[in-house]
């Protein structure tokens, strides 16, 4: 079998059209939480925050992808972003704002960074992303999975430019009844 090769070229996430946005802002549940890139504890400050408020709300079957998730996207702002000029202070620490959202039948998780630059999906890859759970691990690339995990967990992923600069990465988990479970299929910690 011949290895992997991934494309180069890459397409940014899709952007949050209007009705989303409105539809974003409307949430009954909101929860937030604001951490600096350069803290050492900032991806499990937000792992610990998505299983409070997915516990707290309900959500137990979704506890596990939603800590996956957050720790991804919070990770790549710390790894990837550098501050829009008019955002950044010198000197000052890197700015990233978690926050959840509910609805009956949605959950957002929006991670907002001072860096307007889009994340990045690779694209063009040969193997489908059916297969890719078969292929041993080292045919696939070391980096660039981060994005390609967190779509498999949810059910949209996109991206909106901030009014400011910045930019906020945005995911959806639609929410069934086969989704909502009593908490007994969650990880250990
Ligand atoms: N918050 C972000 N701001 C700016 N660019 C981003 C952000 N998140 C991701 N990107 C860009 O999108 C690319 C793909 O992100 P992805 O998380 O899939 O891979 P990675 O972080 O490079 O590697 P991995 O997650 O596998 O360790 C990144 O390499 C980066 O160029
Ligand atoms: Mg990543």
């Amino acid at each position: 079998m011949e290895p992997a090769r991934l494309s180069r070229s890459a397409r940014a996430l899709p952007v949050l059209d209007s009705d989303e946005a409105r539809s974003v802002a409307l949430a009954q549940r909101f929860r937030a939480l604001t951490l600096f890139a350069e803290s050492p504890d900032a991806a499990k400050a937000a792992r610990d925050m998505a299983r409070t408020t997915f516990r707290d709300w309900g959500l137990h079957s979704l506890v596990d992808d939603a800590r996956s998730v957050v720790s991804e996207l919070v990770g790549n702002a710390v790894q990837h972003t550098v501050p829009d000029e008019c955002l950044a202070k010198p000197g000052a620490p890197r700015r990233i704002d978690v926050a959840f959202r509910c609805w009956p039948k949605w959950t957002f998780i929006e991670v907002t960074d001072e860096d307007s630059s889009p994340p990045l999906l690779p694209m063009g890859e040969v193997f489908s992303p059916a297969l890719v759970g078969d292929l041993p691990e080292a045919v696939l690339p070391d980096s660039g999975r981060g994005l390609r995990m967190v779509q498999s967990l949810v059910d949209a992923l996109w991206w909106a430019p901030g009014e400011q600069g910045g930019k906020t990465v945005v995911c959806r988990f639609d929410l069934g009844s086969e989704r909502l479970g009593d908490g007994t299929h969650e990880r250990g910690e």
